[in-house]
């Protein structure tokens, strides 16, 4: 009798002690996100002291944070499905909140070093430095707003970035095709090194965003003088969304690779692109109109775009409902746009492989 209760009240406390134990070991979500402007929440402003402010942030912030665009980016509607704070860029010196994670992103950066001192390299080693530091900090303080061991080892590992290089590599080869892509290599380098070198400092989960149609931006239709055979079907320039596929498919297939290299890792890859060019292509499905004008800007039809009055510049205006305009400034996405992007992305359709956001903290 006695030792059938005995064994009873070990049955308990053992699955008492499980339940305890995996409810101990839910490890709340924590973002570790590299890039450009596209998920920049702040850091070329914190880094720079570029004054970043409105109109950007006019519809959702109502002042300027350093994010190009009216409001929020994909990053932001990502720690919104996942309850958590907007993350602070790593360059925030003042009362920066990693609780929910932390941002390396800085606009304008490359995978390769370039005019902004933050390539994909630096931002890594801020990284390494920041991880480093925070364990540090723990240990002498004991707790407090910092990233513990297990958060770092539980945290998604985000990186979007490239959309620069490929720019850059346009520009330098006056808009022709083969010597971008002789370029691909190097920067896909660049990202198979970060991947590498986060891995090493105990990163195991990784979401790859690949690169959205360039060619598709007013800014870029406004600036390179164009024939109607150099656009596609729905009137982007045919190069810039040529260089870009390429890079993708690069992309696509770095991350096959590194699956099989990193067998205890788990490494998404998102196709922006597509999402994207359904924005552009299917624009009166998602209620958005004048797919390729910039809203804030100058010079109407047909970009609304014009170097020497761009958003924010004497001489700039705002369209009539930001919430009807894709491209915000001729290059970065409203909010609005955002929110759709980022609603795609969740869905898991466009994810290889097919994993949630939210799954990468199990209940
Ligand atoms: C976020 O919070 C809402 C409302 O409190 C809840 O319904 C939802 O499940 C939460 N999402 C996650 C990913 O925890
Ligand atoms: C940091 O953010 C977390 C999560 O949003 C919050 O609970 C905490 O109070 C914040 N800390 C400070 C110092 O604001
Ligand atoms: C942080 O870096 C210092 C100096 O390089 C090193 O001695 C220390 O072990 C590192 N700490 C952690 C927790 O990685
Ligand atoms: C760039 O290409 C355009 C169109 O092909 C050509 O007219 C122009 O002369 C080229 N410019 C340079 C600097 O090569
Ligand atoms: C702006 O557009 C949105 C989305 O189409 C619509 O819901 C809203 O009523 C419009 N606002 C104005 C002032 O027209």
């Amino acid at each position: 009798m006695g030792h059938r209760r005995l064994s009873h009240r070990l049955l308990l406390f053992v699955l008492f002690g499980t339940l305890a134990l995996s409810v101990s070991s839910q490890k709340r979500p924590i973002l570790v996100n590299f890039g450009d402007s596209n998920s920049d929440t702040g850091g070329v402003l914190a880094g720079t002291g570029l004054p970043i402010g409105l109109p950007h942030g006019i519809t959702f912030f109502h002042r300027g944070t350093g994010r190009l665009g009216d409001g929020r980016l994909v990053i932001d509607f990502f720690c919104e499905h996942l309850n958590l704070s907007y993350l602070s860029p790593y360059l925030d010196s003042l009362a920066p909140n990693f609780t929910s994670g932390v941002n390396f992103a800085v606009s304008g950066a490359c995978t390769l070093p370039q005019f902004v001192p933050f390539a994909l390299d630096v931002q890594v080693r801020q990284f390494i430095r920041f991880k480093n530091r925070s364990l540090e900090l723990l240990s002498m303080a004991g707790s407090g707003n910092f990233i513990d061991e297990s958060g770092f080892r539980s945290a998604l590992y985000m990186i979007d970035i490239g959309e620069n290089d490929l720019l850059l590599a346009l520009y330098a080869s006056n808009l022709t095709y083969s010597p971008v892509v002789a370029r691909i290599p190097s920067f896909l380098a660049e990202i198979k090194l970060a991947i590498q070198n986060i891995y090493q400092y105990g990163g195991r989960k990784f979401w790859i965003h690949n690169t959205g149609p360039l060619g598709c931006a007013p800014k870029e239709l406004a600036l390179h003088p164009h024939k109607e055979s150099d656009l596609d079907r729905i009137g982007c320039l045919r190069v810039h969304n040529d260089v870009a596929k390429a890079f993708n498919k690069g992309l696509h297939k770095l991350c096959k690779e590194m699956r099989l290299v990193y067998e205890d890792a788990t490494i998404v890859y998102v196709d922006i692109y597509a999402i994207k060019y359904s924005l552009f292509a299917n624009y009166k499905r998602y209620g958005f109109e004048a797919p390729l004008m910039a809203c804030c800007g100058y010079g109407g039809l047909p970009n609304n775009y014009n170097v020497k009055a761009t958003c924010g510049q004497p001489g700039y205006s705002i369209c009539r409902n930001v919430s009807r305009a894709i491209i915000w400034d001729g290059v970065h996405y409203t909010d609005a746009a955002n929110h759709v992007v980022a609603t795609s992305i969740l869905s898991v359709r466009y994810s290889t492989p097919p994993v949630k956001l939210e799954q990468f903290w199990p209940a």
